[in-house]
């Protein structure tokens, strides 16, 4: 054995070997590839091993990568995947963390990566539209709402002259929160203390969108039993069906009641550079916080969210980590940049570790600095405005089919629709069953969710290789499917149809 295997991690060549990872991916991305599951014999019985005691060396390691674990990768990178929130990196998304990860393992120091970090955030406010608003990255839409929700309790309680990040919380609190929020708001309120029970989910519209008038009665009936109202959250494009509260009518209610107002625009915050939707994000100028997740409509790898507010210091007030000898005491300063710097080193830059709960943490401000250099602010426009006309054309489709049923018409880019026929017997059951065998087909993926109540197919276009064909074709899958299993039950008597799921295995799995 060569002893630089043993001894040492090869820096190797590193061109031909990104090279032999790049020819691999391009193959990946034609999918031709079958899904990972239906080779599972194959790649775990070549991956399964014991813990290695020598090693193979970097060329070895690369042949595995691409001979047999990138083959038997994600669905999620296809163009007909429509069912999470998150898609496939972009090119340039790849290229930009790749180039950080060795060239600037951190978002601190003085060095250009870091320069871009800033940039980004204010490209990314301007973008939005977020003025005067100042922000930091995480790595995903959860912990960018638990900042945001931190800084929300530090604002509740420092109005009561308490520091709840150095003392903790001494009180009931309220947070209230659309019954469409996202289910990690419950979770931030788990971690800062308050409580996931502390999150009121307030009643919504039959178009998923926060009831103003339920809003203020919570508000009021919390405020006669003395309970501290913490925060309001918002969505700007919910999970489920892309809804958009009324946040000008929300705003005004958090001004009365001197209550922070938080935005979860993870998913659909970007909806605002459609110019036909611009009225809907009204109100965003009053804004306490906002979110919005890079790796969702922007096309960014997994891992780059934002959280925007209006006074970066309270941020650091709730997350300080305090000084410590070995970041502060090893550089000259750790805020303002001036002509004693020498060194990229003399200075860590933005405290970004002060504003969040991550002190190591990847650039990823070069990736949204990539993807809109790449295409610029019109281009994301464009995509945008793409994804949005793909949902209504779907939604169109529906309503002049008579085997096909719009749930709700869209507001973005998410489409709830099903299949019905007057023969199938339990919608939801059927519909769930269309799914799964969509699924399985491994072609076009949405996921499922209910719409007052009843079982949707949802598909979310948000990738940045979804095009329009990818409608028309998951329209055609979701007849044949839905056409074939009407057959199939048919002929089946309606027998089994009528039973739980698992008696009809035989004839649903399709
Ligand atoms: C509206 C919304 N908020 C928050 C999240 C959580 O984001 P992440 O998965 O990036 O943590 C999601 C995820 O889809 C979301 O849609």
């Amino acid at each position: 054995m060569n002893s630089t295997k043993q001894e040492k991690a090869e820096t190797g060549d590193l061109q031909s070997l990104l090279a032999q990872i790049g020819a691999g991916l391009d193959e990946y991305l034609k999918f031709e590839h079958a899904d990972a599951w239906a080779n599972r014999e194959h790649w775990q019985s070549r991956l399964d091993m014991p813990l290695p005691e020598e090693g193979v060396g970097i060329d070895a390691v690369t042949r595995e990568l691409v001979e047999t674990v990138i083959p038997n990768g994600s669905p999620v990178p296809r163009p007909g995947f429509t069912s999470y929130i998150t898609t496939s990196a972009t090119t340039a998304s790849t290229l930009a963390t790749t180039a950080a990860n060795i060239a600037s393992p951190q978002r601190y120091l003085l060095t250009a990566f870091n320069f871009i970090e800033e940039m980004s955030l204010d490209w990314l406010a301007q973008l939005f539209g977020l003025d005067g608003m100042k922000g930091v990255y995480s790595s995903g839409g959860s912990v960018a709402n638990l900042v945001a929700l931190g800084a929300a309790r530090q604002s509740a309680f420092e109005k009561l002259g308490r520091d709840p990040a150095r003392d903790g919380v001494d009180r009931a609190v309220r947070v209230y929160a659309s019954a469409e929020c996202h289910h990690t708001i419950q979770r931030s309120g788990g971690v800062l203390g308050i409580g996931r029970r502390a999150i009121k989910p307030i009643a919504c519209d039959d178009q998923g969108r926060m009831r103003v008038d339920a809003l203020r009665a919570a508000i009021e009936n919390d405020l006669q039993d003395d309970i501290l109202p913490m925060a309001i959250v918002a969505n700007a494009g919910t999970t489920n069906t892309g809804a958009i509260d009324p946040l000008e009518s929300i705003a005004q209610i958090a001004r009365e009641f001197d209550i922070w107002l938080h935005v979860d625009g993870a998913y659909g915050l970007p909806g605002v550079l459609d110019e036909r939707l611009a009225h809907l994000y009204r109100g965003l100028e009053m804004v306490d916080s906002i979110i919005v997740d890079p790796h969702k409509w922007l096309g960014a790898s997994v891992g780059v969210a934002a959280t925007f507010v209006r006074d970066r210091d309270l941020l650091e007030r709730a997350f300080t980590q305090e000084p410590s000898d070995y970041l502060q005491g090893s550089i000259e300063q750790s805020g303002e940049i001036d002509a004693s710097i020498e060194h990229s080193l003399d200075s860590l830059g933005i405290p970004y570790f002060d504003y969040g709960v991550e002190l190591s943490a990847p650039c990823r401000g070069i990736v949204v600095w990539a993807l809109i250099r790449e295409i610029g602010a019109a281009g994301m426009r464009a995509r945008v405005r793409r994804h949005n006309d793909m949902a209504r054309e779907l939604a169109q489709f529906c309503k002049r089919h008579p085997k096909l049923e719009l749930l709700l018409e869209p507001t973005l880019s998410v489409c709830c629709f099903r299949y019905v026929a007057p023969q199938v017997g339990d919608l939801d059951r059927f519909n769930q069953r269309l799914h799964r065998r969509l699924v399985r087909e491994n072609v076009y993926m949405p996921s499922t969710t209910r719409v007052n109540g009843q079982l949707a197919l949802r598909p979310c276009f948000i990738g940045a290789l979804a095009e329009k064909p990818q409608v028309d074709g998951l329209l055609q899958a979701v007849l044949r499917t839905g056409d074939a299993l009407a057959a199939e039950q048919a002929s089946a008597g309606n027998r089994c149809y009528d039973r739980p799921e698992a008696a009809c295995q035989d004839v649903s799995n399709g």
